[in-house]
């Protein structure tokens, strides 16, 4: 099932969304510094993969690895580089439990899709379930925001502050590093984090 909502703000917002997004969706530039040592023919997923800005750099980093891309706008998917979509595998799906297997990953990859996500607490069960004992989880996304029509004015752009992800990740995997920073002058804070999964 494909929420309609969603699949269809990105069918306008793809439109200038590479063009756009780096001016707030801070910290996506960073993350490839922080992708782990992974075993040479390594399992990885990038959730909400968008127009494939990190599936590149994945593909590059793990050249022998398999990586997967899987994202409901099929519109965003269209913008992926055509060369990386021959290299990895695309799904136009709307990632849920039974999307993908248990144990399945050795690194999952989420760059600003966690806080679009409906039931992030579900989500972030299925991803221990998605990933191997010890399997690491690299992200970036929204973190905090003291502003209360900040948060109203997101959620209308389909991103919850509500969920607290980060909070959750924090109790639920083991925290190998973390950093919070401040967009737009301490409008919201943002975070990276890698982890690992003990389940
Ligand atoms: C803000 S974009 C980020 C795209 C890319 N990761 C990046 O950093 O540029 C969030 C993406 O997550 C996707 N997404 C959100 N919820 C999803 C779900 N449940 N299943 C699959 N894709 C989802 C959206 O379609 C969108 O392309």
């Amino acid at each position: 099932m494909i929420p309609t909502d969603l699949g269809s703000y990105y069918r306008l917002h793809s439109k200038f969304y590479d063009v756009t997004r780096w001016a707030f969706l801070f910290g996506r530039n960073s993350l490839q510094k922080f992708f782990p040592e992974l075993p040479d023919k390594a399992n990885i997923l990038d959730l909400g993969c968008g127009t494939g800005k990190h599936l590149k750099q994945l593909r590059l980093f793990y050249p022998k690895a398999e990586i997967t891309g899987i994202d409901l706008s099929s519109d965003m998917l269209r913008l992926v580089n055509r060369s990386i979509v021959e290299s990895v595998e695309i799904r136009n799906e709307y990632y849920e439990a039974d999307t993908f297997t248990e144990d399945q990953f050795d690194l999952i990859v989420c760059s600003y899709s966690l806080t679009m996500m409906d039931d992030i607490p579900t989500i972030v069960t299925t991803i221990q379930n998605h990933l191997k004992h010890s399997g690491m989880l690299l992200v970036v996304d929204f973190d905090s925001t003291a502003f209360n029509w900040f948060s109203k004015w997101m959620k209308k752009n389909h991103v919850s502050f509500e969920a607290n992800v980060f909070q959750l990740l924090e109790k639920k995997f083991k925290v190998e590093f973390k950093m919070t920073s401040k967009g737009w002058l301490g409008l919201y804070t943002f975070s990276l984090l890698l982890a690992k999964n003990y389940i």
